[in-house]
């Protein structure tokens, strides 16, 4: 992954949906940014032909990928979900994370979006907590690891006024 070109800022990048073409490259930043969690080829294959999944990407000023995220609309109850954000190490703190969180809120047209993450991934914890989400419940051993998952969530009522 290249470095971001000096200055660069997230109007220089833009959001657009992930398609096939993005497999090799979405698969690679998996591995990086998940080093215990990386979605496989064919997972990553079926979030991008799921129906109704929205599948996003955010691409550098290179036309690198910068980021990857995936939701899942609400199917038998009110929950939409995010199932997969990430944003490559050499574009982290600049913003991308919470754009590319809301964008993929936006489309996914759900009354409440739930998500769940490592109890240990404060990065991600705090991004989920300034923009709104809020601790439901903790499920012990969620993750391969043993480590134990968060499940956070976030009504459409709830939402704070912070959106930068
Ligand atoms: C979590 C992640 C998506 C954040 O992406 P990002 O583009 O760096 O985040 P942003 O620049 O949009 O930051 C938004 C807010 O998130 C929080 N945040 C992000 N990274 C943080 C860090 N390293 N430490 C503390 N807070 C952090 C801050 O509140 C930040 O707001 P601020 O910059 O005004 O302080 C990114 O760190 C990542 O891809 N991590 C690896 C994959 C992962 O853990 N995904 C989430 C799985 S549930």
């Amino acid at each position: 992954m290249n470095a971001p070109e000096a200055g660069s800022g997230p109007a220089d990048y833009h959001i657009e949906p992930a398609a096939l073409g993005d497999l090799r490259a979405v698969y690679r930043l998996e591995r990086v940014i998940f080093p215990l969690d990386a979605y496989s080829y064919f997972d990553l294959l079926l979030l991008l032909f799921w129906p109704g999944t929205v599948v996003l990407k955010y691409v550098a000023p290179d036309g690198a990928l910068a980021g990857f995220a995936a939701g899942a609309p609400p199917r038998h109850d009110r929950y939409g979900w995010i199932i997969t954000l990430g944003i490559s190490p050499d574009h982290q703190r600049r913003g991308l994370g919470r754009r590319l969180l809301a964008a993929c809120e936006s489309q996914l047209d759900a009354a409440c979006i739930r998500l769940t993450v490592r109890a240990s991934n404060m990065p991600a914890i705090r991004l989920y907590e300034a923009t709104g989400y809020q601790f439901v419940t903790r499920r012990p051993g969620y993750y391969r690891d043993g480590e134990a998952g968060l499940i956070m969530e976030k009504c459409l009522d709830d939402e704070p006024d912070q959106d930068r």
